[in-house]
């Protein structure tokens, strides 16, 4: 069976690690890795293929950035005459950025089977762009695996049928383990913000890159107000997305000095940094699930969130985006520390082996 497994953004990139890792054991799999070239800068994009140990795409799109039109289309245009050239058996795609949207059309149109993993999230927010690249999705997908019970539900009440939906669990986490492991292993001298750690006890961890939270000048200096404010109390580590630098620009929006304005990080430096932080601020989705898997407390910059299981059995707690919601959230995620939590089913590791288990069983 030949198997195209696609990736486009950052977030898409340790999720086909071990789905390609595990397909190593199984003799009847060949996978193809598959780059849109929606990231590609060296940090949004080569530094994690190193760090997640993926092989070198063996086919690169280009699309690049540009509206979310333009994106989607180059990607379409380009995947489509990929498809037709290779003809694989089965597309995979994950997440929710344009590529997952873009191929999964693509391949569909051409009769080719789609699976999506990380199917039936749902924010129920239409103007977040994901939300729709979600629900499409899904909606032609031939395999829907599943990350939490919320999922199933949302499916099953979209009308999914049942024998097309896999609960296999979280493969963000089957990847998060195998990176601690390698962490564990070594002592961080090989990156450049280890200094900067060890001067530091406590401090938090930020993510900031949604444009419904930067791309305004009013709502991103409110949110700014609130980190400054926390940050009198905590030095904030912060890796800046991108979009975030160039909005930063162009608002002329000051930060505290007592946030640290990084690079973006490979996806090892950035474990390295969050996981013995005292509290992570982030507007990102995964890392909302990778500090539940961890148990480290969690505010989520966003008024809603996709990832429900992450409050109820995790560590997460949503702020919501003004400055008062932000620092309540801020106190109160620290407070539900001691308050404990537990690991969602099936966040075990475990999820890739399941991936293939469903796909070679039809
Ligand atoms: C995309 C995803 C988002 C995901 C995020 C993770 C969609 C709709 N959005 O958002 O879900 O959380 O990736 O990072 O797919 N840029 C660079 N270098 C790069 C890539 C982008 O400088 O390698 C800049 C460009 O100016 C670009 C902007 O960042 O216009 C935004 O990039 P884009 O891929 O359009 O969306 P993201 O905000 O990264």
């Amino acid at each position: 069976m030949k198997v195209f497994l696609v990736a486009g953004a950052r977030p898409n990139f340790m999720k086909i690690a071990p789905i390609y890792r595990e397909s190593l054991r199984h003799d009847q799999v060949r996978c193809q890795v598959v780059h849109t070239g929606q990231h590609y800068d060296y940090e949004m994009s080569q530094a994690f293929f190193e760090d997640l140990e993926l092989p070198e795409p063996d086919f690169f799109l280009n699309a690049g950035s540009g509206s979310h039109a333009t994106q989607t289309a180059r990607i379409m245009v380009t995947f489509e005459e990929l498809c037709l050239k290779e003809n694989p058996d089965l597309v995979l795609v994950v997440g929710d950025v344009n590529s997952t949207l873009a191929c999964s059309i693509v391949a569909k149109k051409l009769l080719i089977k789609v699976a999506h993993v990380e199917a039936g999230l749902r924010s129920f927010d239409l103007t977040m762009p994901e939300e729709i690249n979600r629900i499409v999705t899904d909606s032609i997908s031939d395999y829907l695996f599943v990350t939490e019970e919320s999922g199933l539900a949302n499916l099953a009440k979209e009308g999914r049928p049942a024998e097309s939906v896999h609960f296999a669990g979280n493969v963000m986490i089957d990847n998060l383990m195998h990176q601690v492991k390698k962490i564990e292993n070594s002592d961080g001298r090989k990156f450049s913000t280890f200094d900067l750690k060890g001067k530091h006890k406590h401090y938090a961890f930020l993510t900031l890159h949604r444009p419904s939270n930067v791309d305004q000048k009013e709502s991103f200096s409110e949110i700014v107000e609130a980190l400054n404010t926390i940050a009198m109390e905590i030095p904030i580590f912060f890796p800046v997305h991108p979009r975030t630098a160039k909005m930063k620009k162009q608002f002329g929006i000051e930060f505290s000095s007592n946030i640290y304005l990084l690079p973006p990080l490979g996806f090892q430096e950035s474990l390295f940094l969050w996981k013995d932080a005292s509290i992570v601020l982030t507007d990102s989705g995964g890392l909302q699930e990778e500090t539940t898997a961890l148990g480290v407390p969690c505010a989520t910059i966003r008024e809603n969130t996709e990832r429900p299981i992450t409050i109820k059995l995790g560590t997460n707690v949503l702020a919501g985006t003004t400055r008062d919601g932000i620092l309540a959230a801020y106190r109160e995620s620290l407070a539900k520390k001691s308050m404990g939590h537990s690991i969602p089913p099936r966040w075990d590791g475990r999820t890739a082996e399941r991936i293939w288990e469903s796909l070679l069983a039809v």
